[in-house]
């Protein structure tokens, strides 16, 4: 029923055209989150996971390749849709070589804590650019835990994971506002001999909370929606966003899983549109935990039309049909507690800054220097070369007057939501996006639908 796909390697450029409005009534494809997260957690899971609009991005795919390296068969993707024959929590078995996991910090981060309590060996590497990126901030609380990973100098990958029995819990308030290291320590917490508790600072993304409860995991959440109903002894103090702790030893249970779109995928349609009069685009399915929406609050700050519609429940995420009527947007200051919600949108926020009126001002947005690339300095560098007048500033921000986009040449620096962004932006003549093969990780078929909606993007070989 199913095959398995292998993508072309060659690098490409884009040339984006002016445009007008963006019109129409689209779907982007699925969660990259999420779609990891139903892979992760199908794969050591009791039965079999059935899933539907899986991300076929290469990101996820590396993530499925991986666990079929580690003993787990996959039915698909397909068409979105998958099947996972969990193993069970004891079921995974060691790879014959190193898992390679490309271009993507989620699945090694998240990867790394489910196979920290293992009892084989394993190595984790990837891309030039993953690594490049911080491991030591998930290497250090899964020590703490009893885990034995070594990184290269510098605490980057390959990750060398070495085995153990099992874990011990933990306790861990994260230092950085990062959804990747919470859900590290809580699958590791699945392996660990007791109650593995993570306090965050200021929430980020719930989805492997929400997840792990699907799969029937014994899971605790407290935050500003649950703080009231709980004995002040299990509250979280004052000021802390939220906190989860987890049970380990427990087993899950196989489920059906309804991927939504992605709004980090959507986010730079939405911004297109909203920053240009005359649009008028439905973007229908869209996930829209309130984990991930600060694009929308940002957007509408700035002055956007944004409507939600059709709101539901679809694998205990929220769902919403989006539509955006363009208007003329205005620059806003960014409240840094809008940053986590917001965190892989900030290049479509950029772009849609560049032509607002006025000046928009982000701080505390030091997380974007350590993603895909170092995204304030991609985004700056680029932004100056089509004229715009935009400038990093030392507490992780970004000051962008304004104004008017030319056309010209940028470097996306092998980042796909930096090549996404300055695709979609609103430049009064061609610009060429160099390096932008690796939109292939997250947005399959973002040019078809880009162009479907009336933007003018050409894919050119770029050799290599
Ligand atoms: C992700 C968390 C975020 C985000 C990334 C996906 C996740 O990273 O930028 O694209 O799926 O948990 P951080 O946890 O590093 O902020």
């Amino acid at each position: 029923m199913f095959s398995v796909k292998k993508s072309a390697p060659a690098n490409v450029d884009y040339i984006v055209r002016p445009s007008g409005p963006l019109r129409g009534e689209i779907r982007v494809p699925g969660d990259k989150s999420i779609s990891h997260r139903c892979i992760m957690l199908g794969a050591v899971a009791d039965g079999d996971t059935r899933v539907r609009g899986l991300l076929e991005g290469e990101d996820v795919l590396a993530t499925v390749a991986a666990f079929r390296s580690l003993g787990v068969e996959i039915d698909g993707p397909e068409d979105g849709e998958a099947v996972v024959h969990g193993v069970g929590r004891e079921g995974l078995r060691a790879p014959a070589a190193a898992i390679d996991l490309g271009n993507s910090g989620t699945a090694m981060r998240l990867l790394a804590g489910l196979l920290a309590g293992q009892g084989f060996d394993c190595t984790l590497v990837g891309d030039a650019s993953l690594n490049r990126r911080p491991m030591r901030r998930i290497t250090e609380p899964l020590a703490r835990m009893g885990a034995r990973i070594e990184t290269a100098d510098g605490g980057t990958p390959p990750l060398v994971i070495r085995a153990r029995d099992g874990l011990a819990p933990i306790g861990y308030t994260t230092p950085v506002a990062s959804a990747q290291v919470k859900s590290s320590i809580l699958l590791a917490g699945l392996y660990a001999n007791g109650r593995t508790c993570v306090t965050e600072a200021v929430p980020t993304r719930d989805h492997t909370e929400r997840m792990l409860a699907a799969f029937g995991a014994a899971l605790t959440r407290e935050d500003a929606s649950t703080r009231e109903g709980l004995p002040s002894h299990e509250r979280a103090p004052a000021g802390e966003g939220s906190r989860v702790r987890i049970e380990g030893g427990g087993r899950l249970a196989a489920t059906e899983i309804d991927v939504p779109g992605d709004i980090s995928s959507a986010a730079f349609l939405l911004a297109a549109a909203a920053g240009r009069p005359g649009s008028d685009l439905l973007v229908r399915g869209v996930g829209v935990n309130p984990t991930r929406t600060g694009i929308l609050a940002i957007l509408e700050q700035m002055g956007a039309d944004i409507s939600q519609s059709n709101r539901r429940t679809s694998g205990g995420e929220p769902v919403a049909d989006l539509r955006v009527r363009g208007t003329v947007l205005h620059g806003v200051d960014v409240a840094p507690a809008l940053v986590p919600s917001a965190i892989d949108e900030f290049p479509a926020v950029f772009a849609a800054a560049a032509t607002a009126r006025g000046a928009t001002r982000v701080t505390g947005a030091g997380e974007l220097r350590v993603k895909e690339s170092d995204r304030l300095a991609v985004s700056a560098a680029g932004l100056a070369a089509l004229g715009v007048r935009a400038r990093t500033t030392g507490d992780g921000g970004m000051v962008i007057e304004g104004g008017t986009m030319s056309g010209g040449e940028v470097d996306s620096a092998g980042d796909h939501r930096i090549a996404m962004a300055f695709a979609t932006a609103a430049a009064a003549a061609p610009v060429r996006i160099r390096d932008c093969r690796n939109v292939a990780t997250s947005f399959p078929g973002f040019r078809t639908l880009a162009n479907s909606v009336g933007l003018d993007v050409e894919v050119v070989d770029a050799g290599g």
